[in-house]
């Protein structure tokens, strides 16, 4: 991508510039840039890599994505795939977190492949928006953060302010322990503003057009959006020297935000051209044109008018195989102008058109979104659950849980089924407390053989007491040993073992009668290891 010309921010350049000396001599650093949205995070921490592009010359970047929070390691996938094709061992760390997305198994081999390519040359990376991580790639960075002190690594990390859940503040909390330096973007100086709409507008401003950015408070952004809206609706005219708005705008006032400036900007694209940004909007910052088409039901050939208006008015930006938002902004305000109906709706329609199109995991995302839209994907959710939980247990819970409670409950197999997911994705998840309610009331209705089959439990005493993060299923596959001796149903259990360990096996049967266990240990408050082995028939 080709970087953004930052104006205005040489201090903050400066500092940063140096860290990644630092960096390169082999005092690796830590660094959090921070800022309001649109005041130019993103592309301060592109000049800068671009700048130290002699100091560092191996630069792995990546974004969090709003709509992934819930799927293990989307962020670190995000950072390690431009570089798949070129590099078999991060397509193998790749392929580790779409197969099982174990942490323990994820965490150490990309440790261990920043650790080469440290050993090989001075280091970047860098994670945008991380308000949006996901849990497993912030358990990473903490993992980074503590070994980036003795590589020559810069590690960046850019935040929203006062976005981000509890783990994103502990993550930054944890960094300023280490010593990290936080860069705080503030707005531009009036000088730099002015010298900014200028280039936009292709001129100095006169009076009423400085007034009118005025109200943009130094954010880049909402300067940009202002001027661009009054440049699309043929408001700017030259006075002497000049760029002025015309007085026929006057009564447009300031936009009191920026979400409000951006509205307008897309107000002067077609109706068609809106609806189409409207899905892709929902689709997420980055899609493809013919997942668009699946989702409207034409083909492509009809879109391609519309495309060629979003990407020549700059709200959309091409990207190799893809369109992307040219800022995630953009992208959500066209997604809040929906009514919340018409965009569970949407999501809906997303979902049942993804169902033969992307993994399962991206089809929960909008099932979850669809509230009760969800509906007719009932069955489908069914056949799919054991590996939504499998592969991003939080979102499977979190979907299983909103289906559960909120809609007309599905009756007998299916409603079984479901709750039994649900359990195992709870439990998964740590809130073993939920696990055994949803236990118990799959249990409730009528059992058929198959769901009772899911939910009964075995003892097997022993154990090593080693610990390790839960979900690391290859250790216990390991551990689990034989097949466990028929026992108790998950409730008494879970009573019996609170305080403890307990250990949640899926019993898979192989080819040849081999059996396989694979399953996630949870860890519970002080206890010593007492596993209980768990097994799930399927
Ligand atoms: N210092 C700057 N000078 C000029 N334009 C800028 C500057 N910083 C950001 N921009 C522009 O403002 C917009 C928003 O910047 P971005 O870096 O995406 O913000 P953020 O990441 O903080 O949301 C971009 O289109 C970018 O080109
Ligand atoms: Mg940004």
């Amino acid at each position: 991508m080709v970087a953004a010309q930052v104006m205005g921010r040489d201090g903050e350049l400066e500092i940063l510039t140096s860290l990644a000396r630092d960096a390169a001599s082999g005092r690796g650093r830590l660094v959090l840039i921070e800022g309001e949205p649109g005041i130019g995070k993103t592309s301060l921490l592109r000049a800068l890599l671009e700048d130290a592009a002699d100091l560092l010359p191996r630069v792995v970047t990546g974004a969090a994505e709003e709509f992934d929070q819930r799927l293990p390691f989307a962020t670190a996938g995000s950072c390690l795939e431009p570089l798949a094709a070129g590099d078999q061992e991060v397509a193998e760390v790749l392929a580790l977190i779409r197969g099982t997305g174990a942490e323990y198994p994820v965490i150490e081999s990309v440790l261990a492949l920043v650790e080469k390519w440290c050993a090989a040359g001075p280091t970047a990376v860098a994670v945008d928006d991380l308000h949006w991580a996901d849990s497993a790639s912030i358990l990473l960075l903490h993992r980074l953060g503590r070994v980036a002190g003795q590589l020559p690594l810069l590690l960046v990390a850019v935040r929203r302010s006062g976005a981000g859940g509890p783990e994103t503040e502990t993550l930054a909390r944890t960094w300023l322990g280490h010593g990290a330096v936080q860069v705080t973007l503030g707005p531009l100086p009036e000088s730099v503003v002015h010298q900014l709409v200028a280039d936009l507008a292709g001129g100095p401003p006169g009076p009423a057009l400085r007034g009118l950015v005025s109200g943009a408070a130094g954010n880049p952004l909402y300067i940009q959006e202002l001027v661009g809206g009054l440049a699309q609706g043929m408001r700017l005219r030259a006075a002497g020297q000049q760029v002025d708005v015309d007085s026929s705008s006057e009564h447009l006032g300031v936009s009191p935000t920026l979400s409000a400036a951006i509205g307008r900007r897309l107000e002067f694209l077609s109706k068609q051209t809106r609806e189409l940004l409207r899905v892709a909007a929902l689709l997420g910052s980055a899609f493809t044109v013919a997942d668009v088409a699946a989702v409207l039901g034409r083909p492509v050939t009809e879109l391609l008018g519309q495309v060629t208006e979003a990407t020549g008015t700059g709200v959309l930006t091409a990207l190799p195989g893809r369109l992307a938002f040219r800022h995630p902004l953009v992208r959500a305000v066209l997604a809040d102008s929906l009514a919340s109906s018409a965009r569970e709706a949407l999501h809906g329609q997303i979902a049942q058109a993804l169902v033969t199109r992307a993994a399962p995991e991206r089809v929960a995302e909008h099932l979850l979104a669809a509230g009760p839209a969800a509906a007719p994907l009932l069955g489908w959710l069914t056949d799919a659950a054991g590996d939504i939980v499998d592969r991003a247990p939080a979102l499977a819970a979190d979907l299983l849980s909103q289906l559960l409670t909120t809609m007309a409950p599905p009756q007998g197999e299916l409603s079984g089924r479901l709750r039994a997911a649900l359990a195992v994705a709870l439990l998964r998840t740590g809130r073993a407390g939920a696990a055994e309610q949803a236990a118990r009331s799959a249990l409730a209705t009528p059992p058929d053989a198959r769901t009772e089959a899911a939910l009964r439990w075995t003892d097997r005493p022993g154990g090593d007491g080693n610990r390790r993060c839960a979900g690391d299923r290859s250790a216990h596959a390991r551990r689990a040993g034989p097949v466990p001796r028929p026992g108790r149903l998950l409730p008494d259990h879970l009573q019996r073992a609170s305080g403890r360990q307990h250990v949640l096996a899926r019993q898979r049967h192989g080819g040849a009668g081999q059996r396989r266990y694979r399953g996630t240990r949870l860890w519970h408050g002080r206890g010593g290891p007492v596993p209980a082995v768990g097994r799930l028939d399927r």
